[in-house]
């Protein structure tokens, strides 16, 4: 009998059907940056290896080696060569200024209190070359789908080597107060134990905190859209979509 998949495999498992609409955004604005890009937590490079195909000077910090593996293997199958490295984006050092940097995918709500979204943003500047740019999407705190789904399990179920696999996940409010809350996922197969569990904790990050952070920043100009078109972000938008400039 084969071997389980790893939390990166399931995590690429999970997210091989998600079409957001950000990975040919992200690559488009790479695409067109004067110089190096950077991806802050570029996970099993969804994105990442979107910006290598397209022939991006790309490299890629991620907390998770699974998933940096997984990323460096999916590349090398493509026969191209990922930079990427293991080291926290709230406090990491680069070799090189970055005229992009990105946090794809709500990832910039991994930052859970003020004390390192501040952190992250000082950071994220000292990374960048003057006039640089930093590109990150968080959703919209919606009351509707914290009262709707909150506290409540989904199911589904994940196909991998032949295999069928339980998913479960849930997301939950863990303090009002601060507006963070939790993300727990557990998978297991139909005739045993739970093979894989994680919980995470994000915070919450209404427009108005951003543009806080973001005047409490070293960045000289922000603007925020609704969605990856373009668009204003309106009550119907569901996904912000923040750029943060540094002074050139
Ligand atoms: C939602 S995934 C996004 C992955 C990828 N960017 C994408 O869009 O598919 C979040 C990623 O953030 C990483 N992560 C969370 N906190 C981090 C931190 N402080 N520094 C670096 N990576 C982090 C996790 O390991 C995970 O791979």
């Amino acid at each position: 009998m084969a071997e389980h998949p790893d939390g990166a495999e399931l995590y690429d498992c999970r997210l091989a059907d998600a079409d957001r609409g950000d990975a040919a955004f992200y690559r488009d604005l790479a695409a067109a940056a004067d110089g190096p890009t950077l991806e802050l937590a570029c996970g099993t490079g969804r994105i990442h290896l979107e910006l290598l195909d397209a022939g991006v000077d790309a490299d890629g910090i991620d907390l998770d080696t699974d998933r940096l593996d997984r990323l460096r293997a999916k590349a090398a199958a493509r026969g191209l060569d990922a930079s990427v490295w293991r080291a926290d984006m709230l406090d990491f050092e680069a070799d090189r200024a970055y005229d992009l940097a990105i946090c794809p995918f709500n990832t910039v709500q991994h930052a859970a209190s003020v004390a390192d979204q501040r952190r992250l943003f000082e950071t994220v500047h000292d990374a960048l070359a003057p006039g640089g740019q930093f590109v990150f999407d968080t959703f919209v705190p919606s009351f509707d789908v914290v009262c709707e789904s909150y506290g409540e399990w989904e199911t589904r179920e994940l196909e991998y080597d032949g295999r069928t696999y339980t998913h479960r996940s849930r997301s939950r409010v863990v303090d009002l107060v601060e507006q963070q809350f939790e993300v727990e996922n557990a998978t297991e197969p139909p005739d045993g134990e739970v093979v894989h569990e994680s919980t995470y904790r994000l915070s919450m990050l209404p427009k108005q905190q951003v543009q806080l952070l973001a005047r409490d920043s070293p960045f000289d100009s922000w603007r925020v859209e609704g969605g990856f078109d373009g668009g204003e972000l309106s009550d119907e938008g569901a996904v912000q979509v923040w750029t943060l400039e540094k002074s050139t």
